[in-house]
Parts: C-alpha cells; structure tokens; sequence
C-alpha cells in the first residue's frame, strides 16, 4: 500500500516506518520536525517538511495515497498544562485540517494514535474498549479525545475507515523526546549517568508496558481493516513502576539511589489493558516481554 505517515519522523513513527518499509509498502511522511528528528527518516521514505496545519499542502501531497498514519501530535502533558491554546490549535485543528485534505483527497483510510489517558481514572482492570470515557487532568488528555470524535465523525459522515489505536505506555529504542517525561528512559538514563532516580508514589503505580516493535505491528496489521474499530494496544499485564526499576539495576549490574518524589497530582493508579479485543480482530499479539524489551532499549540508551 502506499502509506502517508503523519508525525512520521518522531519515536513511534520512525519504527512504524521502518516496518512498513519492511513489509513492502511505500511511505511518504509529513512532519514539522517541531519535535522530530530528521535522521529518522530513511531515504527510501518521500518526506515533506509540513504542518498538519498547512491543510492545501496536504490536499497537494495525499492523493494517489491508500491509507494515513497519523500520528502527528504534541504529546508532553506539563507543557499541555501550561500551553493549551497551542496544544488545542496544533492537535485538534490540525487533525480537523487533515481529516478535511484526507475527504478531498478521497483518501478515506485514517489509523489515529490514541492513547489509555482517555479513560481517566479507569472504573475496573483490565481496561476494555467499551468502558467509558474519563474525566481529564489535562488539556493533552482532552486533546486525544477531541481527536478521536473528530475521526469517528469523519467514519460517521463520510465513511471514512477509521482504527483508533489506544496505546498503553510504548518505549524502546529511539525514544528521544524532548522534555523526556516518561518513565523508563529517565530512568535508564539516570541509572547509566549514575544518577539517582526521581520516583513518584514509591514506585507503586502499575502500568502496561508495550514494546514499540509490537506497537509499531499493530499499526501495519491495522491498515487492512474497514469500518470502525477502537482498540487499546497493551499486553494486558500490569507491572509496578518499582519492580521495572529492579529490572534495569539487574540488566545493567548496579544501582543507584532512589530519590523519593511523594505524590503527584493527576496520576492514576493503575493501568492495564485488556487485549481481547485486539487479538480477536487483528490476530496480534505481543511478543517481546519486558525483560527482552528493557534490554534492547539499555543497549540503544549505552549506544548514544
Ligand atoms: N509516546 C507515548 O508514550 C505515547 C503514548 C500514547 C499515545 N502516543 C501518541 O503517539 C503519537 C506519537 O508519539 P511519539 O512518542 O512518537 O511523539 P514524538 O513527539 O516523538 O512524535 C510526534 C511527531 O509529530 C510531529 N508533529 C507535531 N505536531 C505536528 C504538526 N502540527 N505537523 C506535523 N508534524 C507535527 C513532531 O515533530 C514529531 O516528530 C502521538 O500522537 C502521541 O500522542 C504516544
């Protein structure tokens, strides 16, 4: 297929193109590089520097496309809190924008990344996709949303084949953000510079660790479905922040002190999906556990 990735030269695109190159399909990528990395970007790949807001650029770029990734997004939650009248503009009116150039394209296939935040604090684990929406701490959250009607509209009114894809907490190789705020890069970070590790809530919180080569699968897999589908991608086992720490101090050999941070306001508890749902219609799975996965992430972070 010939694919049109949004977002393409960030984190998780730059695996997703990486796969499809694999699996020979042909990707074009659109992204700002406001966040991205050019380097990611591989010379088979035809990239156009553009905003998702430049919305004659993309009606210029998309035709002749099967399918859109979009992935294209500011993702850091503090910043959101501090900036929403950007995150707002860039997120939603950019995703209404592409949505528009994708019906005049008459493109109509569109894989949107979503994320667990849009349940809140959930009600019950694991998490299925038929539980309901939760209240935001953040205008990120709210944006994720926002996004997510906005493209079941477009299914809604024009038909459009949409899979809106939930992810739970993706790393791996390749993560760079900057701010880096999530966990398991700060901390392999800290632990290889012998840094002592910032923790939130003694570490207790439970999260849904997904490999971004399995993220990266369930996105190529996605492409050949029509219709409507929202799936979380997670690998339905919950596993305490402290207990990934004791994983990497025994992957790397030593460790380091732990600084305690106490509470923070607006983080949930525990997340886990369940992923029935995705296994049924998709027929994926994960396949790299978090051992393996923690593994190659500390050789890419000792690589840098
Ligand atoms: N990383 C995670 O833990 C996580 C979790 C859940 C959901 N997601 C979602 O996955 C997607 C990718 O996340 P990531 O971690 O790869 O982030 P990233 O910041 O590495 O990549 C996002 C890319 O989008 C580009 N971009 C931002 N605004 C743009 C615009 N208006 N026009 C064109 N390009 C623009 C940036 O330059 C960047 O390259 C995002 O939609 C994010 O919300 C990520």
């Amino acid at each position: 297929m010939k694919v049109l990735v949004t977002g393409g030269a960030g984190f998780i695109g730059s695996h997703v193109n990486k796969l499809l190159l694999e699996q020979g399909h042909s990707v074009t990528v659109i992204d700002d590089l406001s966040k991205g990395h050019k380097e990611y970007i591989d010379p088979k790949i035809k990239f156009h520097q553009v905003s998702l807001e430049d919305q004659e650029q993309l009606e210029n770029i998309l035709p002749g496309h099967d399918a859109v990734i979009h992935m294209a997004s500011f993702i850091e939650v503090g910043e959101s809190v501090k900036k929403p009248v950007e995150f707002a503009q860039n997120n939603i009116i950019g995703t209404v924008k592409l949505l528009e150039a994708i019906r005049i394209a008459d493109v109509k296939k569109i894989i949107f990344s979503s994320s667990a935040c849009v349940y809140g604090l959930p009600k019950k684990l694991p998490i299925t996709e038929d539980d309901p929406l939760g209240e935001q701490e953040n205008p990120y959250g709210i944006t994720k949303i926002s996004m997510e009607q906005f493209c079941k509209l477009y299914h809604n009114l024009f038909e459009f084949d949409v899979a809106i894809l939930r992810y739970f907490n993706p790393y791996g190789p390749g993560e760079l953000h900057q701010p880096e705020t999530h966990a398991i890069p700060n901390f392999v970070k800290s632990i290889l510079s012998k840094k002592p590790i910032p923790l939130f809530w003694k570490g207790e919180q439970i999260r849904d660790f997904i490999y971004i080569d399995d993220l990266a699968q369930a996105h190529v897999l996605a492409l050949t479905l029509s219709g409507l589908h929202i799936l979380n991608v997670g690998t339905q086992t919950g596993v305490k922040v402290i207990d990934v720490v004791k994983k990497i101090f025994q992957i790397i050999g030593y460790e380091v002190p732990i600084e305690d941070k106490g509470e923070r306001k607006g983080d949930v508890p525990a997340l886990v999906a369940s992923s029935e749902k995705i296994q049924k219609v998709l027929g994926w799975n994960a396949k790299v556990d978090l051992d393996e996965g923690l593994k190659r992430t500390i050789d890419f972070f000792k690589s840098q």
